[in-house]
């Protein structure tokens, strides 16, 4: 029994074919970004359904997103909140910002989701002054591969007892995996080694980092 990659590109598929069934509305979502310009980078509909499982297992009241770009992962998010829930997410790029809101809103999830338009590390001290500390429940890091040290450094006092850390892209990034030098392997470690947290990472896709926070 051998992992080969004719193998791995098919249990990706296979993955996205049997645990990754969308509604129309994110079935298209990602060709009508691709058509306004924007890259097709989303996380896949399995790893989408990963999120909303992930966000749901906490109470949901409070949730953060690192990187919108056309808004599907935070339509996952925020389909897991609890119905008074809020997701935070941030967005560098002003057309993907746009972009997003109006897929957000089209989703049915506007009153949900806050689109909060800026670079990642400029904006999370004023949104941790805003929500106090220990309010997330749930926060997905998907910005700048190479900042993510710094965004969970951001991030963790953030975090509630009892919240989840999530990370895409924690083995590789479209174009190099870990073993090849791509650079997540620093926040990987300083993540599993935090006694403040219970961290693993599944090897859906590009690597899924889920860390709990003790307490
Ligand atoms: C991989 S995409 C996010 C994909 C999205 N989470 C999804 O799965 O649907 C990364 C996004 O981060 C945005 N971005 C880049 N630098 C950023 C920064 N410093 N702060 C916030 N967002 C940034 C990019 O414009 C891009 O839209």
């Amino acid at each position: 029994m051998t992992m080969t990659p004719e193998r791995w590109e098919f249990l990706s598929r296979y993955a996205v074919d049997v645990f990754g069934d969308e509604d129309p509305h994110l079935a298209g979502l990602m060709d009508r970004a691709e058509a306004a310009g924007l890259p097709r980078i989303a996380v896949s509909a399995d790893v989408g359904r990963l999120l909303l499982i992930l966000a749901a297992m906490t109470p949901g009241r409070i949730a953060l997103e690192l990187g919108t770009l056309a808004g599907y992962s935070a339509i996952w998010i925020a389909r897991g909140l609890a119905p008074d829930g809020k997701l935070y997410t941030v967005e560098a790029a002003p057309a993907h910002a746009d972009f997003a809101e109006s897929e957000i809103a089209r989703a049915g999830v506007a009153d949900r989701v806050e689109v909060i338009r800026g670079e990642a590390l400029g904006v999370l001290p004023d949104l941790a002054d805003q929500l106090g500390p220990g309010r997330v429940d749930f926060a997905f890091l998907d910005a700048v591969k190479s900042e993510y040290v710094d965004y969970f450094e951001a991030v963790k006092p953030m975090i509630a007892g009892g919240g989840l850390l999530v990370a895409d892209n924690v083995y590789a990034s479209g174009h190099a995996w870990i073993d090849e030098g791509y650079g997540t392997d620093e926040f990987n470690r300083r993540v599993a080694a935090d006694r403040d947290f219970d961290a693993v990472a599944t090897p859906m896709r590009e690597g899924v980092l889920i860390a709990r926070k003790r307490g």
